[in-house]
């Protein structure tokens, strides 16, 4: 009976410490994903974003924001493009909001609501509904050495997506 029980125990935490381990495994590949880019230097200058090989791990389609420096890095097929997150309507803050339908072929889920008139745009910042009367703009991206760099300090215009717009990284 006491052997019985001891099995029964020991296979007990074993499927407990196996739970565990996976649990932390998954854990440890969410903060990953997850984990915010640590940028130095605030909006307005040239910044050095993250390294090439923690850019470059950004799966196409996903959008991440980087709040302080205003500006969101989007993945698309043809490289990474860094959306400035000014309305081009009036100014307003336009947030990423990924549980919305998206309006682009790359992913099901995902655009860029504007809380003040209702422009919509895409995770290539073009404009699909609303006042604003072009696509968001973008800020120049640069690979030099093993970092990526975004300069906020260079806002370009732009009146619609063009491949050469994105940056390979
Ligand atoms: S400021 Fe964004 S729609 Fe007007």
């Amino acid at each position: 009976m006491a052997e019985r029980i001891n099995r029964r125990v020991f296979l007990g935490r074993a499927c407990w410490a196996i739970a565990g381990v996976l649990a932390a495994e998954s854990a440890g590949a969410l903060g990953v994903s997850l984990r915010p880019f640590l940028v130095q230097g605030g909006f307005g200058s040239k910044l050095k974003i993250g390294g090439v090989d923690e850019i470059r791990a950004i799966p196409v389609g996903t959008v991440v924001p980087f709040a302080e420096q205003r500006f969101f890095l989007s993945h698309v097929e043809s490289g990474f493009i860094a959306l400035y997150r000014k309305c081009t309507h009036l100014g307003c803050v336009v947030p990423w909001v990924p549980d919305e339908p998206s309006e682009d072929g790359l992913a099901k889920k995902g655009r860029f609501n504007c809380p003040c008139h209702g422009s919509m745009f895409d995770r290539f910042g073009v404009v699909h509904a609303g006042p604003a009367p072009r696509p968001l703009d973008i800020f120049p991206i640069t690979v030099e050495g093993k970092d990526v760099w975004v300069d906020t300090g260079a806002a370009i215009q732009r009146s619609g997506f063009e491949e050469s717009q994105a940056r390979k990284v």
